[in-house]
């Protein structure tokens, strides 16, 4: 997987100050261009002395912003929409008197000013003569912005243009740019991998206004979705009953009965990397479902159920590249059950939680949960939420997915 992928489609501000360093921010520019993200570039009054603006225009492909009160790109307010818009700020060369400027936070053109309204990261590669660098004010001004969260990337030693050798140089364009990709890519450990995750309880309707449900609330399946999401997977969320609201970063499919179910999964089956199924999923179905509201009587009444079909040991009989899941709620004899459930479904692993327990299965934030492997392994965790059983069961699918590529390799 190339790391380049994580930096597609980002849209990357480049601040360029005025220092001699600032024909580098060219190369950085362009590095970045090729890794796949969208560049726009604020030069200072000063950088326009050192490089041109149509150098970066014909690199980046966007125009170029040079001052608060020229042209403007875009018709809205300039340098908030730039702010707005940041997926990152990188300033490169950053001057001494830039970084004096933000440190007490002004704003008078339009790089301070965006950096200011931004809510993205900003990154500051500082270039300058060394005694300037060390300069206690310059050092200070440092630990400021550091401590407001931005990251300084650490200048070069080496020649410098002002003659003398010492810390001050702006490190290379290459390693500027890993430093990017880096933060772009952390946390990326899912990135180009299709998870389809179910949640939720599915009903069997009665008639219009009645059905036969479950307890589940769909928060341990979402809780799996939406770290998968995090770390950088597509996830497709087939969600039954469930109030939670579709998630943010992934493709939430609503359904209610066993059989729509069934049709998303096996409509998203094939591209999957992995299928992780924690919906409670309607064994039975009612064999009559009346078009009108049932009237009631003075009589008994009894339902007719038939089975409806098993979603996950369908998947277990097709399964080819993709890595199965399960999940079993059990009120007895969890690890018996559970074992049966891993095998005859030919499942990768099982997350088995006995229900019954105080902090585990329906409707908490927490679980208690057993993991069974194909190999007999268990592994028996305590009582967590189900945002960080999410995490467990994600780590243990991502040491599946590299035990497959050192084989194939
Ligand atoms: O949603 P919450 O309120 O957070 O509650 C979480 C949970 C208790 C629902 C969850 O932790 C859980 O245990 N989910 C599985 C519930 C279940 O239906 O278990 P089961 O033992 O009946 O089924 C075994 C596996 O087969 C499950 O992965 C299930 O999704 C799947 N199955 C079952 C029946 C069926 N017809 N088709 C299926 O795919």
């Amino acid at each position: 997987m190339s790391s380049g992928h994580c930096m597609t489609g980002k849209k990357i501000i480049l601040g360029v100050t005025g220092g001699i360093a600032a024909y580098k921010a060219v190369e950085v520019a362009s590095r970045l261009r090729k890794a796949g993200a969208e560049v726009h570039v604020i030069m200072t009054r000063a950088a326009q002395e050192f490089v041109t603006e149509l150098t970066f225009r014909e690199i980046t492909g966007n125009p170029v912003n040079t001052g608060m009160w020229g042209k403007v790109a875009h018709w809205n307010v300039e340098h908030i929409a730039l702010a707005q818009m940041a997926d990152l700020v990188l300033v490169a060369p950053a001057t001494a008197n830039l970084i004096a400027k933000l440190s007490i936070g002004m704003a008078d053109d339009m790089l301070t000013t965006t950096i200011l309204a931004t809510r993205a990261p900003v990154f500051l590669a500082p270039a300058m003569n060394s005694n300037m660098f060390s300069n206690p004010v310059t050092q200070k001004n440092l630990e400021t912005l550091r401590a407001q969260g931005m990251e300084i990337i650490p200048p070069a030693s080496g020649h410098l243009a002002c003659g003398v050798d010492g810390v001050g140089r702006l490190p290379e364009p290459v390693d500027i740019v890993a430093r990017v990709e880096e933060y772009f890519c952390q946390g990326q450990s899912l990135k180009g991998r299709k998870i389809l995750v179910t949640a939720g309880g599915t009903i069997a309707p009665i008639d219009p206004v009645r059905f036969i449900g479950n307890r589940s609330s769909g928060k341990m399946g979402y809780a799996v979705a939406e770290e998968a999401a995090r770390r950088g997977a597509e996830v497709v969320l087939v969600l039954g009953v469930s109030a939670l609201p579709d998630l943010g970063n992934a493709r939430t499919i609503r359904v209610e009965t066993t059989e729509e179910m069934r049709q998303a999964v096996l409509q998203e089956f094939s591209d999957s990397d992995a299928v992780i199924k924690a919906a409670a999923v309607a064994d039975y179905r009612v064999k009559q479902v009346a078009g009108q509201k049932i009237k009631k009587s003075d009589d008994d009444w009894s339902i007719d159920l038939v089975r409806n079909p098993d979603i996950l040991y369908e998947l277990g009989q097709k399964k080819e590249h993709q890595v199965l899941v399960g999940f079993a709620a059990e009120t007895q004899n969890l690890m018996e059950y559970a074992k049966k459930k891993l095998a005859k479904k030919n499942l990768d692993f099982i997350v088995a939680n006995d229900v019954t327990m105080p902090g585990a299965g329906f409707q908490g934030e927490t679980n208690i949960a057993r993991l069974v492997f194909r190999d007999g392994r268990a592994e028996e965790h305590p009582m967590m939420k189900k945002s960080e059983l999410a995490c467990v069961i994600l780590d243990h699918l991502e040491g599946i997915f590299r035990e497959r590529c050192a084989r194939v390799e």
